[in-house]
């Protein structure tokens, strides 16, 4: 059971470091939080954890990119998510901190098996954030200040990495169409 006044506070955090830091956005966390919350629905999974989960799974991205560490950002949003977590004893280890501290470590994949289903879900709503021909226009807007062909060259690079990261193959069929359509439009960029 995760209360009610846990999932606001993971908004609050989510929303404030997308205010504070740009990265990321606003669109984009609201982005992953719908899609998670449809997954979850779909595959009987914990619908609470998945929004916690999509929610602070990034919350420590501005942080880390502000201190050149991206590549650790999974760990430092940990962090972030685990001081949250401990503000609210209600919420047992089992039932549901340790779970929303893997769908935050876990939310790039890369692992041979997820620790639970929520984590699953959370990994591939975040990969609908470069899937999606809706989630790249959005993305887009966060992106304003830099030079075009290095926004091409990201997309192209994040379409592949997180097409490689999608495991659930109901999702993976589903947006097939929109990952080959976001490869052709940026692959078609020219100076
Ligand atoms: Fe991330």
């Amino acid at each position: 059971m995760v209360p009610e006044e846990f999932l606001k506070a993971t908004e609050t955090l989510a929303n404030s470091e997308a205010d504070a830091r740009g990265a990321p956005s606003r669109f984009q966390i609201a982005l992953s939080a719908d899609v998670g919350d449809r997954l979850a629905k779909t595959l009987a999974a914990d619908r609470e954890v998945v929004r916690a989960g999509t929610l602070l799974m990034d919350c420590g991205l501005g942080c880390a990119m502000a201190e050149g560490r991206q590549k650790e950002h999974a760990r430092i949003s940990a962090e972030m998510a685990g001081d949250l977590i401990a503000r609210f004893p209600e919420i047992s280890e089992e039932a549901g901190g340790r779970n929303i501290l893997a769908c935050v470590l876990e939310h790039h994949g890369g692992r041979a098996r997820f620790h639970s289903a929520e984590s699953e879900i959370c990994c591939n709503a975040d990969c609908c954030r470069f899937l999606t021909v809706g989630g790249v226009m959005g993305g887009m807007g966060g992106l304003r200040d830099m030079p075009l062909s290095g926004m091409a060259q990201l997309f192209l690079a994040k379409a592949e990495e997180k097409w490689a990261a999608l495991s659930i193959p109901a999702l993976k069929e589903e947006l097939e169409p929109q990952y080959r359509a976001v490869k052709e439009f940026f692959s078609q960029f020219r100076e």
